[in-house]
């Protein structure tokens, strides 16, 4: 269904995150024939270009990160939206032309694509330049702030121009098909929900492991670490998909107020509940530190986590977190262990296993249920455990395999005025507020992350941290 004629203005047009991300998922909508093509995507930074110079490098971007090729169809009919002002975030220049180029009753939208320092100097020129009005909607990136002092000074910054339902933040792990469905899973069917506790669920394990390593962004990585990075935004949004309690809706606020209640009833971590990590170089690769370009750096690369809800519905139940660069294999996913029956009826032939489900968010997107069944043959009431596997490729055909980049639905959603996949600002405080002590605490000591080997599943005290509770980690493969 095409969305409203929109003007979108990207600051930071010229930047990595502009050429991976924004500008090929626009080209995806407007092929899908999503964006009607009177809309405007307008660039707009520092560097002096002509509107073709602008469409000429986004050509260039579309088919270096998409599998696009220059003799497009519609590549052509796409550049055609787009346009260039040059424009300086901390002085006059360019302002007047960018409102010059507005068009009335088109939907605006301004996506800052730019570090968060300069947000509140484009908010205030927005407003001031009467550019942005009370329908126009503003998307900012993460990080948002580094800890919850600065978050809520972002928060009070763009406040002062644009009210709460003006502002999209972006965590793009919302923006994911497969993120989305647990939200499906969950609530539109009557199988799980009633399970899903601590009464019948043993633990949850987050996983989302990385074959990247660090190198070519050492410079932000290494001030932020995988709690900044990782943690406190893209894995809490996956904890909080799975904890919290059905919402009235599936409508903005109702989802949001949902997801905080999980966000504030996090306990919070002790010191023994958590492992950090730091790859180390192997025969070819280069370590962390290298990467980093800081061989003091204390930065985790890698950490797991326990962590625990404190409310009715996941007393005892703990979550286990783990997330890393440069491990054994690219792999997100989410597997609740259910808690084994109660009572075996069957005496010889072993004891039933532990139900578990596991969603798989990336790759081969789909869901795997561990079910016990009689193994076949005249061999007596044995049991075996085998999955009931479905890989959405499979189970939705071409349109299950092709599963459109988050960016392009995010991107879509903000044209359409739905918030529901974008946090609040009293969310990114409160997950601040929780990780918080976890960074401090670090920060105020002198303990190294524990080295771990470059394609490995990350240290071994991670594995320790389940072993003590009994529980393994799930291989990363
Ligand atoms: C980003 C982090 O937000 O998410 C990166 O800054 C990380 O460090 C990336 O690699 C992971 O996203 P995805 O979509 O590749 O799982």
């Amino acid at each position: 269904i095409p969305v409203d004629d929109f003007d979108l203005v990207i600051f930071g047009a010229t930047g990595d995150l502009a050429h991976r991300k924004i500008l090929p998922g626009l080209f995806r909508r407007f092929e899908a024939g999503q964006i009607p093509p009177t809309s405007r995507i307008i660039g707009a930074a520092r560097t002096e270009q002509s509107d073709d110079d602008f469409r000429a490098e986004t050509a260039r971007a579309i088919c270096e990160y998409t599998s696009v090729r220059k003799e497009h169809p519609q590549l052509a009919e796409f550049l055609g939206l787009l346009g260039y002002v040059s424009i300086d975030a901390k002085g006059d220049g360019g302002w007047q032309e960018l409102k010059d180029r507005m068009r009335p009753g088109a939907v605006h939208a301004f996506y800052f694509s730019v570090a968060p320092s300069l947000f509140g100097d484009i908010a205030e020129r927005l407003a001031s330049h009467g550019i942005a009005d009370n329908d126009s909607r503003i998307v900012v990136e993460k990080p948002f702030g580094r800890d919850r002092a600065s978050a809520r000074a972002l928060n009070a910054t763009l406040a002062q121009h644009f009210d709460e339902h003006q502002i999209y933040r972006i965590d793009h792990y919302l923006g994911k098909e497969t993120v989305q469905n647990l939200m499906a899973v969950r609530f539109a069917n009557v199988l799980f929900e009633p399970l899903w506790n601590a009464q019948f669920i043993d633990h949850v394990q987050i996983t989302v492991a990385e074959t990247v390593g660090v190198a070519g962004r050492g410079s932000y990585y290494d001030k932020s670490g995988a709690i900044r990075d990782m943690v406190q935004n893209h894995m809490m949004q996956l904890l909080c998909l799975i904890a919290m309690e059905p919402p009235y809706h599936f409508d903005p606020d109702a989802v949001r107020d949902e997801k905080l209640k999980v966000i504030r009833a996090l306990e919070p971590v002790a010191p023994a509940d958590i492992v950090r990590g730091q790859y180390q170089a192997d025969g070819t690769d280069s370590g962390y530190l290298e990467d980093a370009e800081n061989p003091e750096s204390r930065t985790e690369s890698y950490v797991a986590m326990k962590v625990r809800i404190s409310n009715w519905r996941w007393q005892g139940t703990p979550f286990y977190l783990r997330t890393g660069k440069k491990l054994r294999a690219r792999t997100s996913e989410i597997a609740i262990t259910f808690k084994e029956p109660p009572h075996s009826i069957f005496d010889d032939s072993g004891v039933p296993k532990a139900n578990e489900l596991v969603i798989r968010l990336q790759p081969n997107e789909g869901m795997n249920m561990k079910v016990m069944i009689k193994e076949p043959g005249p061999g007596g009431m044995r049991l075996v455990q085998v999955p009931l596997d479905m890989s959405f490729a499979d189970a939705l055909g071409p349109d299950g395999a092709d599963m459109p980049d988050a960016y392009e639905r995010l991107i879509m959603d903000v044209i359409r005025g739905n918030q529901t996949l974008f946090m609040r600002g009293d969310e990114v405080e409160a997950a601040w507020a929780w990780t918080d002590p976890i960074i401090e605490a670090w920060e105020d000591g002198k303990r190294r992350p524990e080295p771990y080997d470059a394609g490995s599943s990350g240290p071994d005290e991670a594995l320790r941290l389940m072993h003590r509770d009994n529980r393994r980690w799930r291989e990363i493969r």
